[in-house]
């Protein structure tokens, strides 16, 4: 039996390249060497408010989105956190194991929770759901960008606190980083990290930008006072579009290094919008055909809840049973 790899992304914002280099680009690469679930995390999403109708849209797309990058539908299993209950479920035994201490520690919570006139429980839970995802389907590996790998230490803590107060229950699940792209920067500020929730023009690429949009984002881009490519002294800038290039060119680093050392970054930074332009515009291509399939993507995603709903009964079978509740049988 294959090893189980489960993934989350957020239905907020619009995806953009640094999902891709650090996660979904990954997703489609490693998805038939493992059984694989894919997973919308809306309950997540509503940890600081939606808009209804615009969430309720924004899954859809985001599936489609995930097609279109290569998620192969007979393969793997594309489905929609809240219509799996049993992710909310788990995520309440996990709560009770979890000690708030954990959850005051993580990173991702002290910097939303600053930007929040009154902080949500819900962004205090955030990765016990997260963890709850995860363990609901015993996957081995969990496919992520480096601002996830806090929340995945969590989530290994949790299941051995929960297996040792109730007996070995969970799979403990391993982190799976890129080798290139697992933390993109903004490309207006390379200090912080390429993020949904920024809303600056120049922030990020989103993968559904036109060329044109991607190739000025880009040509705009924050460098340094240095005039061309020097790896000694380059900046956070330069070194973010450089791994940019890379992770979407594949090259080595030693011949990125040979071929940008010394180039003047206005020709640095065409070549990056071209290797950018040139990933993306076929994927955007297949997204405008699969969305103007009517009942594609909800049948995908009906399928996608079909499969994993045994899984998941399984397992919360397991726990109820491990923590003494109430069941049938
Ligand atoms: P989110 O948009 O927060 O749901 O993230 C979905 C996936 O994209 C997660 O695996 C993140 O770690 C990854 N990710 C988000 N932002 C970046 C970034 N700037 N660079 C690399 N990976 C990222
Ligand atoms: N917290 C993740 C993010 O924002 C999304 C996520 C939710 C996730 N559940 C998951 C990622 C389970 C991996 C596994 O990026």
């Amino acid at each position: 039996m294959k090893a189980r790899v489960l993934s989350g992304i957020q239905p907020t914002g619009s995806p953009h390249i640094g999902n891709y280099l650090g996660a979904l680009k990954n997703w489609a690469k490693i998805q038939y060497d493992y059984d694989s679930i894919y997973c919308i995390v809306d309950l997540h999403a509503i940890t600081v408010y939606q808009k209804p109708e615009e969430l309720r849209a924004k899954i859809e797309e985001l599936a489609g989105m995930l097609l279109a990058i290569g998620i192969d539908p007979r393969n793997s299993a594309l489905v929609v956190q809240s219509a799996i209950p049993q992710h909310a479920e788990l995520a309440w035994m996990l709560t009770c194991v979890t000690p708030v201490g954990w959850l005051e520690r993580m990173t991702q919570y002290k910097a939303k929770s600053q930007s929040q006139e009154t902080i949500g429980d819900g962004l205090l839970q955030y990765p016990v759901l997260m963890a709850a995802d995860i363990l609901l389907y015993q996957a081995a590996i969990v496919p992520v960008g480096d601002d996830q790998t806090q929340h995945l230490e969590l989530a290994r803590d949790i299941a051995q606190r929960f297996n040792s107060l109730y007996g070995e229950t969970f799979t403990m699940p391993a982190t799976h980083l890129p080798t290139v792209g697992a933390r993109i920067m903004g490309l207006d500020d390379p200090e912080k990290k390429m993020s949904k929730s920024e809303t600056g023009a120049g922030h990020a690429v989103s993968l559904l930008d036109p060329p044109a949009a991607i190739r000025k984002k880009i040509m705009r881009a924050t460098t340094d006072s240095n005039p061309a490519v020097d790896y000694e002294t380059m900046g956070a800038g330069v070194r973010n579009l450089l791994a940019i290039f890379q992770a979407f060119s594949g090259w080595s680093d030693e011949n990125t290094r040979a071929h940008f050392t010394g180039m003047r970054y206005g020709d640095l930074k065409k070549q990056v919008a071209e290797a950018v332009v040139a990933a993306i515009e076929p994927i955007q291509e297949r997204y405008q055909k699969i969305m103007a399939e009517p009942g594609f993507v909800a049948q995908v995603l009906a399928n996608g809840a079909e499969r994993v709903t045994p899984i998941a009964q399984d397992t919360v079978g397991k726990v109820k049973r491990a923590m003494g509740l109430y069941t049938a049988s």
